[in-house]
């Protein structure tokens, strides 16, 4: 009988919380997981309000305080807002002024703009310098703008920086009232410490600060380089799966949001504000990481970028570039993006009969180009790591004639690319202007190729017989000759 009664005991597991993601050797933090996720997070138990944002009084006298990143009447599908819980309100500090520490930084990008140059030519960039020892620069200091098009203040358009730092930042935050940040790391990890929690990003993840988001940035491999997209007025999405289906390129559930995390710290500090690409700062006497407890889904977030999921033609033919497109922000204009962030991570090429580098185009967009580590083997353009490359739109580009020749004569074999190496492209619809600090104070522009697309002598010259032959037997006259002569010159009228 006994052995018949324990035949019915069921047996099972209840997980206690929902999934973390857990620190590791070179990251001490834990995440959250879930692209656009509502999250709901307390650093001390009981703090986060139940059933409403704002009681009269909240537990251990915290200040509830509301963050949104879009305007109050939007629809409710594009709604980011977050609340925190905090020791004290953000309003608690001392007055503005402007702020001497980076005069580097643009965010207003036309043609009247002096600071700026639009020129149709590619442009290539050997890595950017990191300070000398001699130098103490933080990651605010650090910052270089590229380039950009449209305006902050029309909160239409975007910058492209640089940052490279050897100091971490002490006492001081940073809030960028312009845009939203994308970072890059190219060299060295950033620690960087958000009004909603702690992420550590190296090279290879990405990390988005949105506009109006607190944060330091400390060293703990004590230099770093890397890339910013910033863009204006709207905020990065991923992109639409289409026929791929419901699997594939970044996997929402990829993306990392820090749990919430603060500092009891009554000490100075310097808040540092951008607006306009101009800086401000003011003192306050506590950390602005002062958030107990938050929920919402306007929050800063990590992606490691080896985990996108290649997919590309299996037969013939190139897809287009938009496959490897791990986020994207929308425009103003229906249907158009504002920027593509585009990734290339090791693969296979496997097409048959298909000439399978990029082939040569003249494309709307402007393609800014990094690496973040290993060998580029896909433009003709000097690319390294640390570096950047610049094709205006409409300008053509694609491989030199050595490459055309080894590519259109090779035995097509399943091969891996990419090996080793992580690249990206910001796919921008719009004209770029590039700082006068990129052309002229960088200290890295390479020199003009001029011979670059020498070589290409027109092979088709060596066919002309066989296709007069062709012509001819369609019954159609054959290709003008050159004449030999010199032609007499056009009478005066
Ligand atoms: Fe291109």
């Amino acid at each position: 009988m006994i052995t018949a009664i324990e035949s019915t005991i069921s047996y099972g597991a209840t997980a206690t919380s929902s999934f973390t993601i857990v620190p590791t050797e070179c990251d001490p933090y834990a995440y959250q997981s879930g692209w656009g996720n509502r999250f709901a997070c307390e650093a001390l138990p009981g703090t986060l309000p139940q059933g409403r944002n704002t009681p009269q009084r909240c537990k251990y006298d915290l200040f509830s305080e509301q963050l949104n990143g879009t305007p109050f009447v939007s629809a409710r599908a594009s709604q980011l807002h977050a609340w925190f819980y905090r020791i004290r309100p953000s309003v608690a500090h001392g007055p503005l002024r402007k702020s001497p520490l980076n005069g580097k930084l643009e965010a207003r990008f036309s043609a009247s703009n002096t600071n700026t140059q639009y020129i149709p030519q590619d442009h290539s960039w050997g890595q950017f310098l990191l300070p000398s020892a001699a130098d103490s620069v933080d990651f605010v200091q650090g910052l270089r703008t590229v380039g950009g098009h449209g305006d902050a203040m029309t909160k239409d358009g975007l910058a492209v920086h640089v940052y490279t730092a050897n100091r971490s930042m002490e006492k001081t935050a940073f809030c960028n009232n312009d845009g939203d940040f994308l970072i890059l790391p190219q060299e060295g990890r950033l620690d960087i410490q958000t009004e909603f929690g702690n992420m550590m990003v190296r090279p290879g993840e990405l990390a988005v600060i949105p506009a109006g988001i607190r944060f330091r940035v400390r060293l703990p491999d004590h230099t770093a380089r890397g890339y910013i997209q910033e863009i204006f007025g709207s905020h990065y999405e991923l992109p639409e799966l289409g026929p791929v289906g419901s699997n594939g390129m970044a996997m929402p559930r990829d993306f990392e949001y820090p749990l919430a995390s603060f500092d009891v710290d009554q000490t100075a500090w310097t808040i540092i504000c951008k607006l306009a690409g101009q800086l401000y700062e003011y003192e306050q006497d506590h950390t602005p990481f002062d958030v107990v407890a938050w929920h919402g889904n306007y929050a800063p977030y990590k992606y490691a970028m080896e985990k996108f999921i290649n997919t590309a033609t299996v037969d013939r033919e190139q897809s287009d570039p938009s496959i490897y497109c791990v986020l994207m922000a929308k425009s103003r204009t229906p249907g158009l993006a504002l920027t593509e962030l585009l990734v290339f991570t090791p693969r296979w090429s496997v097409p048959s009969n298909t000439f399978r580098p990029p082939y040569y185009h003249r494309n709307v967009c402007t393609e800014l180009m990094g690496m973040i580590y290993g060998t580029w083997h896909g433009s003709s353009t000097v690319l390294e790591p640390g570096g950047l490359t610049y094709e205006p739109s409409l300008m053509p580009h694609g491989e030199s004639y050595e490459r055309w020749a080894e590519a259109t004569s090779g035995v097509l074999e399943p091969e891996r690319v990419n090996e080793g190496a992580m690249a990206f492209m910001l796919h921008i619809p719009g004209h770029i202007s590039l700082t006068n600090w990129a052309l002229e104070s960088s200290g890295t522009l390479h020199a003009i190729q001029a011979d670059l697309w020498t070589g290409f002598d027109g092979g088709f010259m060596e066919h002309t017989e066989q296709v007069d032959q062709e012509l001819a037997a369609c019954g159609l006259p054959g290709l003008a000759k050159p004449s030999t002569g010199h032609a007499a010159p056009p009478k005066a009228p």
